[in-house]
């Protein structure tokens, strides 16, 4: 099929990427003529674990196009996705105002279009936003009714940064809400081939179904970290005790990682809009602020324990590896290394950081702590070290890399060193 994607960031690049990578011939539409550019000379603008390399494949393949012509990419295809960014606004509700250009800029290109067409919206979007903000706008700007000249679907995305394209070419599901069953067919002729379950529903519970994704795994999240603060009190590994809870099918293991907490601009932002939404409507969403209150505190404790092995931090060098908030990413977006690094310079403490992707976008932010080239230039005469983000490259650190420092205090946020190589080190719930 000819797809057109609008919107280039981790989301809408990985899709394109990805369907072009099936067979489709796919246009990316973005209003950025640098990220066009580059993109088009196969180079992607953000880093994500083996994008680049597929697009570059894709691009030789003639299978992918970008350009900030939406008009064009409209008419040579038969389906667009939108996948523009939803912010979060100070009351936790999300920022429409992208989305809400994105449905008029659609609609006046589809007003003159004489031919059917789907518009599916992946951004993450509260409960009814398809269906009172964009479908009208579209509606408005094409003088065409939805379910005649044009069909309207929501497909939620559940990438996870860092490993989204292997998310998007082998997905657990895929959901389609549908404002009818002409459009969903078409949707569901973009997944074909794909070994996943299709569950098509209507749009409202299409965005829904991704609210509720991301509450839950948030709260698994939070729900871990507390458990883990009082596994660390006891003596107990909350990794083992995990382990068994996650041995049962109802449960499972997965997300149940006690650490630092979650950061990225998904659960942060998607559990305070479902907040925000909930409270709108008279519910009063108790849990859903614990979760965001529990992960931020957990911020907190690595620093409180690095306090308590350290006395005196002012002037004490702190080598702190990992600045993304997951691996395999340049997105450093609500990582918990910014309120830690925040905090050990408040303190007076001496920070060099350490990141294989991430120290550029981390420069921004601070502009004034040191940034190291590798680990060892990191660990050298430091005086402690935190671990913040689980990279690969720090799971075979040992006490040779260790023995580097001044001091020998190891705070492991992220269950990634291995006793077996580094004797001594202590980690935050276990
Ligand atoms: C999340 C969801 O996992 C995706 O399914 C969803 O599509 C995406 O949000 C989105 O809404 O776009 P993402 O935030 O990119 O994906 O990354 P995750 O891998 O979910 O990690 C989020 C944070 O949780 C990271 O800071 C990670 O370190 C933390 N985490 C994850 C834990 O602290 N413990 C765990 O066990 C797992």
């Amino acid at each position: 099929m000819n797809i057109c994607i609008i919107g280039t960031g981790y989301v809408g690049l990985c899709t394109g990427v990805g369907l072009a990578s099936r067979g489709h011939k796919v246009f990316c539409v973005d209003i950025d003529s640098g990220k066009v550019d580059k993109i088009n000379r196969g180079q992607a603008p953000i880093y994500e674990d083996g994008l680049e390399e597929m697009l570059q494949k894709v691009l030789e393949d003639d299978k992918i196009k970008a350009t900030t012509d939406l008009k064009e990419a409209i008419s040579e295809t038969d389906i667009c996705f939108i996948s523009v960014p939803t912010p979060s606004m100070q009351d936790g509700s999300i920022e429409l105002k992208y989305i809400k250009r994105v449905a008029e800029d659609v609609g006046s290109v589809l007003k003159n279009l004489d031919k059917y067409y789907v518009v599916v919206v992946k951004s993450t979007i509260v409960p009814g936003t398809t269906e009172d903000a964009v479908k009208p706008l579209i509606e408005q700007a094409s003088g065409k009714s939805a379910g005649n000249g044009f069909g309207i679907c929501m497909n939620p995305e559940f990438l996870r940064e860092g490993y989204a394209l292997k998310d998007f070419l082998n997905p657990d599901r895929i959901i389609i809400g549908q404002d009818d069953s002409k459009a969903g067919d078409v949707v569901n002729q973009v997944y074909s081939g794909f070994q996943a379950p299709i569950m098509r529903t209507n749009i409202k519970t299409a965005e829904m179904i991704k609210y509720t994704a991301n509450s839950l795994l948030a709260t698994k999240i939070s729900f871990s970290n507390e458990i883990g603060n009082v596994c660390k009190k006891l003596g107990i590994d909350v990794y083992d005790v995990m382990k068994g809870v996650g041995m049962d099918n109802r449960i499972s293991e997965k997300f149940l990682g006690a650490g630092c907490g979650f950061g990225g601009s998904c659960f942060p932002k998607d559990v305070a809009a479902l907040a925000a939404r909930a409270e709108k409507l008279g519910v009063n969403p108790m849990l859903l602020r614990q979760v965001l209150e529990t992960n931020r505190n957990q911020k907190s404790v690595l620093v409180e324990q690095l306090k308590t092995s350290i006395d005196d931090l002012q002037g004490k060098k702190i080598a702190v590896l990992g600045l993304a908030f997951n691996p395999n990413t340049d997105d450093i977006r609500e990582s918990p290394a910014i309120e830690i690094i925040s905090r050990l310079k408040e303190i007076g403490a001496n920070v060099i950081a350490y990141d294989p992707k991430a120290s550029e976008n981390m420069r921004a932010i601070f502009p004034d702590i040191n940034y190291a080239d590798n680990v060892k230039d990191a660990l050298k005469e430091a005086d402690a070290c935190l671990i913040i983000t689980a990279w690969d490259e720090f799971k075979n650190l040992s006490d040779d890399d260790f023995g580097l420092m001044r001091g020998n205090v190891i705070i492991e946020g992220r269950k990634v060193l291995k006793y077996e190589n580094v004797k001594s080190f202590q980690g935050i719930c276990w």
